[in-house]
């Protein structure tokens, strides 16, 4: 069984455009968030340095990525993120097994690497939608399916939506990590996320850590909404 802190369950996306507005985002919240996303908006615009100046606060680092190329590009893109010391990377699982079990590999290699999450199905897909891709499978069922690939081939966890964490939890036990984005408070609007929990309702489903953005980045008092949300899982 994993004992994860409550404080650390919370993994705050900054979801900014600059470095500059990341770092003063991330010294805003540190006296209640210890977990920063940084994804492909703000690595864009801010590269390695942003990631470096969120771990120099002394925060750990989600590099959300979400590497998809072949096997050895892969491998080698997950060095140079390792090099970052982020505490979590991810890969698309649909990159396939022999890429996964590289990157497991390749990582496990490194002395304290970080752990390697499979993106299964983007939750901005719908059935309709990734059939059109030629997918045959509904969603739930491929994400099920990947997650168990990913699983087999040294994956240390994957990224769910909370409408999909109890039931891989159920399926596949509890030595995995599931980090779940999508999360809402009740207090906060949804945007456009659709298939949303509330921080609670995430953890009791089986999420290790929970990923939430704007309910906190457009709050009028944003510590105190970090704070809320961090009670909520307390
Ligand atoms: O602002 P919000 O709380 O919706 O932010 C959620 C974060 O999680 C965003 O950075 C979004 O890209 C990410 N994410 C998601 N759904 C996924 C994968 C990642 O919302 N399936």
């Amino acid at each position: 069984m994993k004992t994860i802190k409550p404080k650390d369950r919370l993994i705050v996306a900054l979801d900014v455009p600059s470095p500059a507005e990341a770092k003063k985002w991330a010294k805003k919240l540190s006296p209640t968030v210890g977990f920063f996303k940084v994804g492909l908006e703000l690595f864009t615009a801010g590269g390695p340095e942003t990631v470096a100046g969120i771990r120099a606060l002394g925060a750990d680092v989600f590099l959300d990525l979400k590497f998809f190329d072949i096997p050895n590009t892969m491998a080698g893109a997950l060095k140079s993120a390792a090099k970052l010391k982020p505490s979590l990377v991810n890969v698309h699982a649909l990159a396939g097994p022999e890429a996964l079990a590289k990157c497991a590999e390749t990582l496990k290699q490194l002395k304290n690497p970080p752990k390697l999450l499979a993106v299964t199905i983007l939750t901005s897909f719908s059935n309709e939608e990734l059939k059109k891709t030629g997918v045959k499978h509904g969603s739930a069922k491929m994400v099920s399916h990947l997650c168990r690939m990913a699983l087999d081939a040294g994956a240390d966890g994957v990224v769910a939506s909370p409408l999909e964490t109890k039931k891989l939890r159920d399926e596949f036990g509890e030595k995995f990590l599931i980090v779940t984005p999508g999360v809402r408070p009740e207090w906060s609007a949804k945007n456009d996320q659709k298939r949303v929990a509330t921080p609670r309702e995430a953890i009791d489903d089986g999420a290790d850590y929970i990923v939430v953005g704007r309910p906190i980045l457009s709050s009028p008092n944003p510590l105190e909404a970090a704070k809320k949300v961090v009670e909520e899982i307390s």
